[in-house]
């Protein structure tokens, strides 16, 4: 792990490495409280977003040089195609091979159907955690969180927001958040 540390250093932002340490430490606190593996946790919270600076223009032609497995709409989706990248990048560079870590990192913008222990909680981590995720949006996930000691519902309360929010900005809502959102409500 200090070897990830190290390139993630080098290789991100001072905010985002701050951010994707964070994230690490707040999944494996989730991972605890919800009988998940902790070091997945960790680990996978470390990487999720290993490669979000990447210019856009870079990581369209490494999905295309490396056929990687990505629909059109997804790529199409500038904000969250780093989630798919990342976990390319911990398979490639730092030779993680576990599906379940590699799916928590793949999965951690948009969520799926089905999600498992361990994506929620990298979904989640990636939005609570405390030094970098400052503004109110978070801050109501971290009451629902401490509320209702659920997953599940803080999870809702994450997809409820994000839509209204997209709603609000007259901003377009990808497919595939509301299925999710529809997923979770029958949760
Ligand atoms: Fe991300
Ligand atoms: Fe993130």
């Amino acid at each position: 792990m200090e070897n990830i540390i190290d390139w993630l250093k080098e290789n991100l932002s001072e905010e985002r490495f701050v951010h994707s340490i964070s994230t690490a430490k707040t999944a494996k606190k989730l991972a605890k409280e919800f009988g998940e593996d902790e070091n997945k946790a960790e680990l996978a919270g470390l990487l999720h977003d290993c490669a979000k600076e990447i210019p856009y223009e870079e990581m369209k032609k490494i999905i295309k040089e490396e056929h990687l497995d990505i629909d059109e709409d997804e790529i199409k989706a500038k904000k969250v195609l780093h989630a798919p990248l990342s976990a390319h990048l911990a398979k490639k560079i730092f030779d993680v091979t576990d599906d379940e870590i590699l799916s928590a990192i793949r999965f951690h913008t948009i969520g799926k159907i089905g999600m498992t222990t361990l994506e929620k909680i990298i979904y989640l981590a990636d939005k609570i955690e405390p030094e970098t995720r400052v503004e109110p949006y978070f801050e109501e996930l971290r009451k629902e969180l401490k509320k209702t000691n659920s997953l599940d519902k803080t999870l809702l309360l994450s997809s409820q927001m994000t839509i209204k929010s997209l709603v609000d900005r007259n901003l377009p809502i990808n497919y595939k958040t509301i299925e999710v959102y529809n997923y979770l409500l029958n949760q």
